[in-house]
């Protein structure tokens, strides 16, 4: 790795917030570049002293926010840090044009990487949660919003986002390092940020290698609707 790229991807320090709103639980994420002391928020959401106190604990600069799709649970707060701050906001240009969520600061992207708080944010986009939904690969972490949770994944409203769900997770096992960090966008039992190589102990949709047997599990009958989870 040469010394630029080196400098953009082994400063990164990750921290998780978890933050409520209605029904919902989220993992909020501060992602610190401790070189420059510039950071990034993945999916800030409704808590915004939580928020504040994070930045101000790491004595960070707000450099920019991603969202990893355009569910409100993950967009809350992004208007309004992006206009205080006068920072960008991501997000991918299919997620925005499915979603018409449309803010001033708003930034899309298909799948180059780029540069953003000084690292190297290299995107990888997961449709099924939603037709653009994105992981976020930044060092040794990955955001994964509601696409891979550690025991689970994200829902899916049919049998067509069920399969692109499906592709989006063999990817995943493609190409990700055993070693990388998972940070996604909701908890259950263990806590964020596992290696991938972990998941495999606790997360069943990686175990699939069928993509009708995968479908037909996602949308298996009798998962509980009313639970705060199962709106993610
Ligand atoms: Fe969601």
């Amino acid at each position: 790795m040469n010394q630029h790229l080196a400098a953009l991807t082994d400063n990164v320090a990750v921290t998780a917030l978890k933050v409520s709103g209605g029904r919902f639980i989220n993992n909020n994420y501060l992602v610190l570049n401790r070189r420059t002391g510039q950071a990034l928020l993945v999916d800030p959401a409704w808590e915004r002293e939580t928020v504040d106190s994070a930045l101000k604990a790491a004595n960070a600069q707000l450099a920019g926010i991603l969202l990893t799709h355009a569910h409100a649970d993950h967009i809350d707060l992004a208007d309004t840090l992006a206009n205080e701050h006068g920072c960008p906001v991501w997000i991918s240009r299919r997620e925005a044009a499915s979603s018409g969520f449309s803010i001033a600061a708003l930034r899309t992207f298909d799948e180059q990487p780029w540069e953003a708080a000084g690292m190297l944010v290299r995107p990888i986009i997961t449709p099924g949660h939603t037709p653009g939904s994105a992981c976020y690969w930044i060092g040794n972490h990955l955001f994964t919003g509601d696409t891979l949770f550690i025991e689970g994944c994200g829902l899916c409203p049919d049998s067509d986002a069920a399969s692109r769900m499906y592709s989006s997770i063999q990817r995943l096992k493609a190409m990700l390092p055993g070693k990388v960090q998972i940070y996604p966008g909701h908890s259950y039992v263990q806590p964020p940020g596992l290696t991938f190589e972990r998941l495999f102990r606790y997360n069943v949709y990686l175990s699939f290698d069928n993509v009708e047997a995968f479908i037909k599990f996602r949308l298996r009958p009798g998962q509980a609707k009313s639970r705060w989870m199962a709106f993610s």
